[in-house]
């Protein structure tokens, strides 16, 4: 991975919280990971995503409507691996830079059927603060952005915003505890990897 990608990324988390790599893996990896996506959907290994943890997990579609699939380490395609290494070299990066203590990386697939959205929320669980840096690598061929579907970030004032468009290959990295955001609905299906960097492995 190129050293200026990553030295931007760590500079604009410093800055606003959060940061992008446009091309983060090569097209052939990424359409690998699509492929996979699609393959484990169509087996029937997505659920419907929850809100909240344990016990008080419940889904809400009026909340949240993707559908996920979490990573096994047991289950793992060359493509998933070949993430799992690129992610690691992003994350001893950002525990560089900022001492942050991160110690695991937990993600799982997504999809947004069509017309789903998840409301504007912060990505660390009230009660553990286990969650440091939210990673989203977006897996959508040419996306548009008439068929909406942006990741809507928020300024430190709530109110501005910056929207991301879920292209193939693109990255985002943001502070899990403060960084509020929202997926917008789309008229087509949106497919993405979402994962956390974690202060411990759960
Ligand atoms: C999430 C989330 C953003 C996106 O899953 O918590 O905010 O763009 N995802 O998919
Ligand atoms: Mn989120």
């Amino acid at each position: 991975m190129i050293q200026s990608l990553i030295n931007t990324l760590l500079d604009d988390i410093e800055v606003q919280g959060w940061g992008l790599i446009p091309q983060f893996l090569t097209v052939a990896v990424i359409a690998a990971l699509r492929q996979d996506l699609l393959h484990r959907q169509s087996e029937g290994q997505f659920h419907q995503a929850a809100v909240g943890k344990g016990h008080n997990a419940q889904t809400h579609l009026s909340i949240r409507g993707d559908e996920t699939m979490w990573w096994q380490d047991n289950d793992l395609e060359i493509s998933q691996k070949t993430y799992y290494e690129n992610i690691n070299i992003v994350s001893k990066a950002i525990n560089q830079a900022f001492f942050l203590g991160i110690q695991a990386f937990e993600c799982h697939y997504a999809c947004y059927p069509v017309g789903a959205f998840y409301q504007k929320h912060l990505d660390s669980f009230r009660k553990s603060n286990s969650r440091l840096i939210s990673c989203i690598l977006y897996l959508n061929e040419d996306w548009e952005v008439a068929q909406g579907g942006q990741l809507r970030i928020y300024e430190a004032d709530n109110e501005c915003f910056i929207d991301v468009f879920p292209l193939s290959g693109s990255l985002v990295c943001m502070r899990s505890d403060t960084v509020w955001h929202e997926v917008l609905p789309a008229n087509r299906a949106r497919y993405s990897i979402t994962g956390w960097l974690c202060r411990s492995a759960f």
